[in-house]
């Protein structure tokens, strides 16, 4: 399963981009305001110029004709563009208009698995089920990633499903098993991803044993003005660290 990030805040779409986990990009008309989007075209180009992979753009008119004009418009900001479709018969319409003219469509707005067939029907390159939405209804958003991606299999869709309006670690977990394509995901909860107590916990135990026994090693080493070098490894030169010779003497001192 990739993963895109679901914002349109250009800080926080290259800080994720930076850690190489990232392979496209969501946004919607919310995300475009909250992050105080003036000029999507410009806002995309920005975008475009920082994460290889799709980069989603959600069209604003509810007719077919307007969304056809939009999303021609906005497939000629950057190659990169897909452009997101709300599931209604007017965005079934754009989206098969589009899918013709070789144009990448995301049908958005998908709660159910009928809406999920049509728009793979229709042509659309992907789907965004929005889970985080159906749970809030008290609904299981996850059962319909199931749904979805066995009806997909079964039938040969090409149309992959992004896991859409996740809300924290474990629905991107349960995207995975439940056979997302792709899970778009806030940039807080990929931040949530990294971190884990014990990890955090691990390193402050690492370093604070080997701040200690440095500690008493460098006194041992002075002490026999016997010394040789030990790099520690992504040390700079001026962090390298001498110790004593003879590794009984160092038998706590990582090697
Ligand atoms: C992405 O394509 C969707 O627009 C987004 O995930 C919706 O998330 P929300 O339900 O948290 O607004």
């Amino acid at each position: 399963m990739q993963l895109f990030i679901d914002s349109a805040d250009l800080v926080e779409i290259s800080a994720a981009a930076r850690w190489g986990v990232l392979g496209g990009v969501t946004t919607n008309p919310s995300l475009m305001a909250r992050a105080g989007v003036s000029d999507p075209g410009q806002a995309v180009a920005a975008i475009a110029g920082r994460v290889d992979g799709p980069v989603n753009v959600e069209v604003l008119a509810t007719d077919a004709g307007g969304m056809i004009d939009e999303g021609r418009r906005y497939a000629r900001w950057s190659p990169r563009v897909t452009v997101k479709i709300p599931m209604t018969a007017a965005g079934l319409e754009a989206v098969h208009q589009l899918n013709k003219e070789g144009i990448s469509t995301n049908v958005t707005l998908v709660f159910s698995a009928a809406q999920g067939i049509l728009a793979a029907r229709a042509g659309a390159t992907y789907i965004s089920p929005f889970v985080g939405r159906l749970d809030d209804l008290a609904a299981d958003g996850m059962r319909l990633i199931r749904e979805l991606a066995d009806i997909f299999r079964i039938h040969r869709i090409a149309t992959e499903i992004i896991a859409a309006s996740i809300r924290h670690p474990l629905h991107v977990v349960e995207a995975a098993r439940a056979g997302a394509h792709i899970a778009t995901v806030p940039f807080k909860v990929l931040e949530q991803m990294i971190r884990h107590p014990l990890t955090d916990a691990g390193i402050e135990r690492f370093l604070a044993d080997w701040g200690a026994v440095g500690a008493s090693h460098r006194a041992t080493a002075s002490d026999r003005g016997s010394k040789r070098e030990l790099r520690v490894p992504g040390a700079t030169n001026a962090q390298e660290t001498t110790i004593g010779e003879g590794a009984g003497q160092c038998k706590n001192v990582p090697h």
